[in-house]
């Protein structure tokens, strides 16, 4: 066995990683950046990214973990490249970044839980007095971060793969119904039109870059999650075929939550705009409407099972610096688990206080080229989600064609998959982990960049 510690089974893996995709970016990020992109134009750009551009992304980075055995940032430096480990280094601070304030967001949803069971669907006139209660929301914040603790402390097969193969087919069985449901009601058909049918002038780079960002945000790509994870799997394991599996289960969780949202607003007569606090106040409405007891049953499960969505994901995110602290420096998993979490629970901390009465924190930045300020939660999310991800995908892929080399990428892939080498997927994985992904990635998250924090237009 190997000290490291290490999934027990395949299946174990894909949940784990699924889990790890799927979460907040699926249910709560997912419609706002569907609203403010302007509908199913959005939708169409976000499958292409994933299919196409995400996935010689994710089996690069899933077997750059395998071949090496390390965390994020010793992987580089075992395949004999210590200079590139820079590219495991922004990844772990991305990873801090994201699950600081991820961890926030988490908090609404759990105390959302308890406002459920007390059938107080009236929440969606004060969701912002909600979140500005800064103590209960602490509160929750704090005990999400500590149930994330103590599972990472459990170790990977005891730990995150148990917590990993529970709840995720009840999280799709509800939706589902939730999904049905919101079909009934009058003119959901608006709301499916806004969302399947395009409208090719809202494309525009500036959705794409969004796009790109929501993708590489809901993968969990781009910041050696896939690394660390991949660094615990065996040699029999068919990254093609996990890679594909995780990639399905990511984009379809997104595509419901999609279906349950868009009908219910336009049947509400609604306003599509983006926000924060799209499913806080979208859903206790629906929930309402369902009646007092089959609200609170529908309403307190549905949160509590994104409650467990997001916990599978913050574990992983809490995974990517334990492992690096863990295999680089001795110390014991236990300690790394508490230290780590506590810190980054106390740089949660703007974070929360980004959505009221701290003016400091609300109007924390002005970008560039533009007068209205950004609030710190968004300011954390646009360098971490909207560029440090892509631009972490991008020099993975630098990495793996050009610098590790194609050949061994395609050789490590091939370990466990036979017939890969003359496949087709072989062919596309080859030519554009070398070409298309580099070239993509590089120029739409420099354009993202200037836009968003200069100002400097390209449209
Ligand atoms: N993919 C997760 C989600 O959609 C968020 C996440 C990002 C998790 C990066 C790990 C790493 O909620």
């Amino acid at each position: 066995m190997n000290p490291r510690g290490g999934f027990n089974t395949k299946l174990g893996f894909i949940l784990a990683a699924a889990g790890s995709a799927v979460g907040l970016g699926n249910i709560w990020k997912f419609p706002i950046e569907v609203s403010e992109g302007g509908g199913a134009a959005f939708l169409l750009m976000y499958l292409f990214f994933c299919f196409i551009l995400c996935f010689p992304v994710i089996v690069s980075e899933i077997a750059i973990g395998r071949k090496s055995n390390r965390n994020a940032i010793g992987s580089f430096q075992k395949l004999g490249f210590k200079k590139w480990s820079f590219i495991g280094k922004m990844g772990v601070l991305t990873g801090i970044l994201i699950l600081s304030f991820y961890s926030v967001v988490a908090g609404w949803v759990l105390g959302y839980v308890f406002e459920m069971i007390r059938g107080n669907f009236q929440i969606y006139e004060s969701f912002y007095e909600y979140t500005n209660n800064v103590k209960y929301i602490m509160l929750y914040s704090f005990l999400f971060m500590f149930v994330t603790a103590f599972i990472v402390s459990k170790g990977i097969a005891d730990g995150i793969e148990k917590a990993s193969k529970i709840l995720m087919p009840s999280l799709i069985f509800l939706m589902i119904i939730l999904i049905i449901y919101a079909l009934t009601l009058p003119n959901s058909l608006d709301g499916i039109k806004f969302y399947l049918i395009p409208d090719f002038s809202q494309i525009n780079l500036n959705v794409a870059g969004s796009a790109l960002g929501q993708a590489f945000f809901s993968l969990s790509l781009g910041m050696g999650m896939l690394i660390t994870y991949g660094s615990y799997i065996d040699k029999d394991n068919n990254i093609v075929k996990s890679a594909a599996l995780i990639t399905l289960a990511d984009v379809g969780i997104a595509f419901l939550a999609g279906l349950v949202i868009f009908p219910f607003i336009f049947s509400k007569g609604l306003a599509v705009e983006g926000g924060p606090g799209l499913i806080f106040t979208t859903l206790p409405q629906i929930f309402e409407s369902l009646g007092e007891t089959t609200g609170v049953l529908v309403g307190s499960t549905f949160f509590i099972l994104l409650t467990f969505a997001a916990l599978t994901s913050t574990v992983s995110l809490l995974e990517v610096p334990v492992s690096y602290v863990v295999d680089e420096y001795k110390i014991s998993r236990k300690l790394s688990v508490w230290i780590i979490a506590f810190f980054i629970f106390i740089l949660g901390i703007p974070s929360l206080l980004s959505h009221g009465e701290f003016l400091f924190f609300k109007n924390f930045i002005t970008y560039l080229g533009s007068t209205k300020p950004v609030d710190f939660m968004s300011f954390i999310i646009h360098v971490s989600n909207d560029t440090l991800l892509p631009l972490g995908g991008f020099l993975i892929t630098i990495f793996a064609a050009y610098i590790w080399k194609k050949e061994n990428l395609l050789e490590e892939i091939s370990i466990g998959n036979n017939n890969f080498k003359n496949s087709f997927v072989a062919k596309y994985i080859s030519f554009s982990i070398s070409f298309i992904c580099p070239l993509i990635l590089g120029s739409l998250f420099l354009i993202t960049f200037l836009e968003k924090f200069f100002g400097i237009s390209f449209i």
